[in-house]
């Protein structure tokens, strides 16, 4: 899926913006508060229904103003014009002209990746926002992950409800067991896959450095074996065994990269991880998605950013951004490729 065409109203400061992409790299350069930022979080918003950002999501209608309009002609194998309109409470979504009556619909297409300074911070989260991260990610390739994640979260707080009120929890046993068996078994399958592909995508950026993503989990051999786990005793009044228990450790060359990665490092660890969920899109959705890069200079230094700009161009299109307007490197990237659109957005923002 590539995005021909942007526009939209009342998007932050931004009060009306119109714009074309081409299908390789965009770069859009501009101040800080000049509005980047804002154009990737629309593109976002349309597709996902969603902000990036971890504020409230009303703060992104203009101040003083009632709702804000989307619009973007996307191509995949046909043109596809999707249009939303939010005014603080509803939204509306129209897949070419036709409303949408519910948003999920929409997510289907969800062919986009994002890397930005202002989303959750997968290094820095605590284990639960993690494993959150990562089913977001099996959502997008086996929706039945979503129902069975639902069913488990909903048996787990009913057992734990037991557990406080001292009441017994056989009859829910069987089934809080069968439920984290099968999340077990996606996310055993799903973690095997996507490090297969994070080291593969790893290889191709050729950056020197060697992250790892480790699943673990109390995995039971047996349903029996689950139960027996689960009726035993523990200290506390909580479920102490399944899935919610799982871990996620991020390494690089046998550290953590939360207590001893570099800046640079933790930012390149993110790129790796979200070309590679770019990569299974790809090949599993069989759609190339979108790929958005916010402040994509900062941090990095030249060789990187030039190894992860030949990964990229031509393979996604990608929409980059970032405050520097004449490094050597922008001239660097300009000068041996045609198929790069740049523009200043502080001069097609309008803004009053
Ligand atoms: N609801 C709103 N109404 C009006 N202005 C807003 C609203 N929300 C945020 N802003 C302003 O819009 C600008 C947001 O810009 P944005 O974050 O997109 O900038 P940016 O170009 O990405 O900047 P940076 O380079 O610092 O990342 C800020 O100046 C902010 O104060
Ligand atoms: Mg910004």
């Amino acid at each position: 899926m590539i995005i021909k065409n942007l526009s939209f109203l009342n998007v932050r400061k931004i009060s009306l913006f119109s714009e074309q992409f081409l299908p390789q790299t965009n770069i859009i350069i501009g101040s800080n508060g000049s509005g980047k930022t804002s154009i990737l979080e629309s593109i976002v918003f349309l597709i996902t229904g969603k902000s990036f950002r971890k504020k409230h999501t009303q703060s992104i209608i203009k101040k003083n103003k009632q709702e804000i309009q989307i619009k973007g002609i996307f191509q995949n194998e046909e043109s596809l014009t999707i249009k939303l309109i939010y005014n603080g409470k509803k939204k509306q979504i129209f897949k070419n002209n036709q409303i949408l009556k519910r948003t999920t619909e929409l997510i289907k297409d969800n062919a986009i990746v994002y890397v930005s300074p202002e989303e959750i911070d997968i290094i820095e989260e605590y284990k639960k926002e993690k494993q959150q991260y990562f089913d977001k990610i099996i959502f997008r390739i086996n929706s039945e992950h979503i129902y069975n994640i639902k069913e488990y979260n909903k048996l787990l707080l009913y057992r734990n409800s037991l557990l406080e009120n001292n009441m017994s929890t056989e009859p829910w046993d069987e089934p809080l067991s069968l439920a984290g068996l099968k999340i077990w078994k996606t996310r055993n399958n799903f973690f095997n896959f996507f490090c297969k592909i994070f080291n593969e995508t790893q290889k191709k950026l050729d950056l020197q450095l060697k992250y790892i993503i480790e699943y673990k989990n109390q995995e039971h051999e047996s349903k029996e074996e689950y139960i027996k786990k689960l009726q035993a005793k523990t200290k506390t009044n909580k479920t102490e065994v399944g899935p919610h228990k799982d871990v996620i450790d991020l390494y690089l060359n046998n550290d953590t990269i939360k207590e001893h990665a570099s800046q640079g490092e933790k930012k390149l660890f993110k790129y790796v991880l979200k070309f590679t969920e770019a990569e299974i899109i790809k090949t599993k959705n069989n759609n190339n998605p979108i790929i958005l890069l916010d402040d994509f200079f900062a941090k990095l230094d030249n060789e990187n950013i030039m190894k992860i700009f030949s990964y990229f161009h031509r393979k996604f299109q990608v929409i980059i951004t970032t405050t520097n307007t004449n490094t050597q490197i922008l001239e660097n990237i300009q000068k041996n490729n045609i198929d790069i659109k740049i523009f200043n957005n502080d001069k097609t923002i309008n803004s009053n």
